[in-house]
């Protein structure tokens, strides 16, 4: 009984590791086959704009700033909000639900091409106290609730890490702490290898709110 259960544990961590082997492989083949960033252009001006901004610099705090964003990211993000083969979409909200329900993998590509080009406008915190608490939280984690640094996945300067660790500096701290929570509660990344839930299941609504402020204004 005792070896069986031990032999069980060891096939679902190998099964663990491959899957975000698997992962990373898939991520990496969606960036190489480049998108067309000028059909991206129109797409993204019909459909994307009214809430994203024209250069994806969106101005809303609700909204996701997608300028200079990685592709790869981009594209895993618009497939997680698909719901396929009547199973619930992996990203749940119902907006962007709604959006991604008429593109094809090719516009998925082609959008990100193009938003992974824009430029993104630095960001400016507005509670410099509350920022430099999140600074520490970003950068050193916490060794008591054993919260690693963002900086390791996320990297130093908030650029990310391509292709699956997503650029995060600048982005909307309200946007920041909302993916911050539906992390926690499983609304988002319902993956095997889901490591922001285990981050996120770690931090304090404070701490949230802290590391989000200094997000906000990470260059
Ligand atoms: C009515 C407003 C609205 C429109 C139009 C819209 N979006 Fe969004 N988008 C949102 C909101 C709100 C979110 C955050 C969803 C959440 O809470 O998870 C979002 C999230 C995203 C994300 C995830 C970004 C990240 O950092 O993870 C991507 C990518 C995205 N949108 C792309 C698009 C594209 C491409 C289009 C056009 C085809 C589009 N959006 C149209 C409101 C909109
Ligand atoms: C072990 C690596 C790792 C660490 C450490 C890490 N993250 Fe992440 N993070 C990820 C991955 C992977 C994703 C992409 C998830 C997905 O594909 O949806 C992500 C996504 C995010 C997003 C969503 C970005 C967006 O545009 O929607 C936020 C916000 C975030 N992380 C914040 C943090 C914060 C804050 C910390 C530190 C407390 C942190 N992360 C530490 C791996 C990490």
């Amino acid at each position: 009984m005792q070896g069986m259960k031990l032999v069980s544990n060891i096939a679902a961590l190998a099964a663990l590791a491959l899957s975000s082997q698997v992962f990373a492989e898939t991520a990496t083949e969606a960036g190489k086959a480049r998108g067309d960033a000028a059909k991206g252009r129109q797409i993204a001006t019909q459909a994307c704009a009214a809430c994203h901004n024209a250069d994806g610099n969106s101005t809303i705090p609700a909204n996701p700033i997608l300028a200079g964003q990685h592709a790869e990211y981009i594209i895993k993000q618009l497939k997680d909000f698909k719901s396929q083969d009547g199973k619930p979409a992996e990203r749940e909200s119902p907006i962007m639900a709604a959006m991604v329900a008429p593109l094809s993998l090719d516009d998925m590509k082609n959008l990100a091409a193009y938003y992974a080009q824009q430029t993104p406008k630095p960001g400016v915190a507005k509670d410099k106290a509350l920022a430099e608490q999140g600074e520490k939280i970003y950068r050193g984690g916490n060794l008591e609730t054993g919260l690693p640094a963002c900086a390791a996945c996320h990297s130093p300067n908030g650029a990310g890490i391509p292709p699956n660790y997503p650029r995060l500096a600048g982005q909307h701290s309200e946007y920041v702490a909302a993916q911050l929570r539906a992390f926690r509660t499983d609304q988002r990344t319902k993956d095997v290898n889901n490591e922001m839930h285990m981050i996120a299941s770690r931090m304090s609504e404070k701490e949230i709110q802290a590391v989000s402020e200094f997000i906000s204004g990470l260059r």
